[in-house]
């Protein structure tokens, strides 16, 4: 048993516990009942020990606990799922989302960019309302904050897409599916209720991506989206080190015996032939992407642009759109932040075709300086598999919900009701 009295006893003072308290204990003892989240670990919890603090986590575990939501409701900003999501995730799962790579450089570098930038404000507009309507690719959205594409989701949360799918369509925001998810783009669309995007890693296989290209354009999405900026591996230390710290047997839900039997829980790639991932594609050019325009009739987005030479590159070879990232920090430690070449990607694409962004989004404030930049829009990663980590489906509504809020109040409060309000004379260096 994971969980016994003795240590709520001799941790946490039984004789004074507040009703809060113990709202919260029972909270995670239901946590840790669910097999997902084995790596729960509430003898630690309670007892409020910093001895173990995961690298890159500031707060104490006696800080975590006191401020553990235990509901989507109580959340006050996305890292409150954060807290919850280390504390409910096994340590393995929980570092695969973490991860930056080598010592996370990136990872922070995106962070620390958004407080370089200020906000101007405009005051005597009319900004009663907000819209946040806009059109992207052809697609009419009502929103900009778009759901990035990340493979594994069942790793978080059993219903994995499924949940991330449905909290797209019940708050209405764009979804990227990615090529490595644990739930096939059939089903996926079936539960977002519309389309969504196709993200394709290359694949060293050409055969292998066409075919994924082509069931995607079937299953009618409008998209396909080439991620061009993890090709040669990564080192992602921070994962390696939480694995390490997992004391589960990993061979009990992945198969070790055989070789790549990953494939097993990656529908996209059954009936492809393929016999591994196909990751490592270091001789790929821009000649890629003329050939994946060959075969489709899908608008294409490159996703991982950073510098205004790739931009450039990306529209002269036909690209519809797009996507500024550093993988959120996880592909290259590069050190720089994606807002910090958003301009130049903007400036070298001068209005040809969109420009979206991604790596480090966690506030209303950080998406309106983007968009002020000029993105036309924000993928978010992290924030909402935080979410769905922690409570599934409601989870991710709510970090939509709060960032959907936040970015609503701030386009009131610098004048700028609609996202064409927003430009250069928004935002200000230090
Ligand atoms: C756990 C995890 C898995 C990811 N999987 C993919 C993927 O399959 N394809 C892809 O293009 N990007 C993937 N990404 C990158 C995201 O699409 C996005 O670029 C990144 O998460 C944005 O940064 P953020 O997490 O700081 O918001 C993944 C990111 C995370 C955190």
């Amino acid at each position: 048993m994971l969980y016994d009295d003795q240590t709520i006893m001799t941790g946490a003072k039984v004789g004074t516990m507040t009703k809060r308290n113990l709202a919260r204990r029972q909270f995670i003892q239901f946590l840790a009942a669910s097999p997902l989240f084995v790596g729960l670990n509430p003898h630690r919890l309670l007892a409020g020990t910093t001895s173990d603090a995961d690298p890159g986590v500031s707060t104490s575990l006696a800080d975590t606990l006191q401020n553990l939501v235990t509901s989507p409701e109580d959340a006050l900003d996305v890292f409150d799922f954060q807290r919850v999501a280390e504390q409910v995730l096994p340590p393995a799962h929980y570092g695969y989302l973490a991860t930056g790579t080598d010592g996370d450089e990136t990872l922070h570098a995106n962070r620390a960019a958004f407080e370089k930038w200020y906000l101007r404000a405009l005051r005597m507009v009319d900004s009663a309302s907000i819209d946040t309507r806009l059109e992207l690719l052809g697609q009419e959205l009502t929103s900009p904050i778009v759901i990035a594409p990340v493979g594994s989701q069942r790793a978080f949360h059993p219903e994995g897409e499924l949940a991330t799918a449905q909290a797209a369509r019940s708050r209405d925001h764009l979804l990227i599916l990615s090529n490595v998810t644990t739930t096939s783009i059939e089903d996926v669309i079936d539960a977002r209720g519309g389309t969504v995007w196709f993200q394709l890693y290359p694949t060293s296989n050409w055969s292998v991506a066409e075919k994924m290209v082509k069931r995607a354009e079937k299953a009618g999405a409008p998209v396909v989206v080439l991620t061009v900026d993890l090709h040669s591996g990564s080192n992602r230390v921070t994962m390696m080190r939480y694995i390490r710290r997992d004391g589960r047997d990993c061979s009990l839900c992945h198969d070790q015996t055989r070789d790549n039997s990953w494939l097993d829980r990656k529908p996209m790639y059954w009936d492809t032939g393929a016999t591994s991932a196909g990751f490592d594609t270091p001789s790929m050019t821009w000649d890629f992407v003329g050939r994946l325009k060959s075969i489709t009739n899908m608008k294409v987005v490159i996703k991982g642009i950073v510098t205004a030479q790739d931009a450039e590159s990306a529209v002269q070879h036909g690209a519809d759109a797009l996507i500024v990232s550093n993988h959120g920090g996880r592909a290259e430690a590069s050190g720089w932040a994606t807002l910090d070449s958003l301009p130049e990607v903007v400036r070298a694409v001068n209005g040809e075709i969109p420009v979206m962004i991604d790596s480090g989004f966690r506030r209303g404030t950080d998406i309106f300086k983007a968009l002020a930049l000029g993105a036309n829009a924000v993928c978010i990663g992290r924030a909402y598999l935080w979410g769905l980590a922690a409570f599934g489906q409601p989870g991710v509504e709510k970090v939509l919900d709060i960032l959907s809020a936040e970015l609503a109040m701030v386009m009131s409060q610098m004048g700028t009701p609609t996202l064409k309000d927003i430009g250069p004379s928004s935002i200000g260096r230090h």
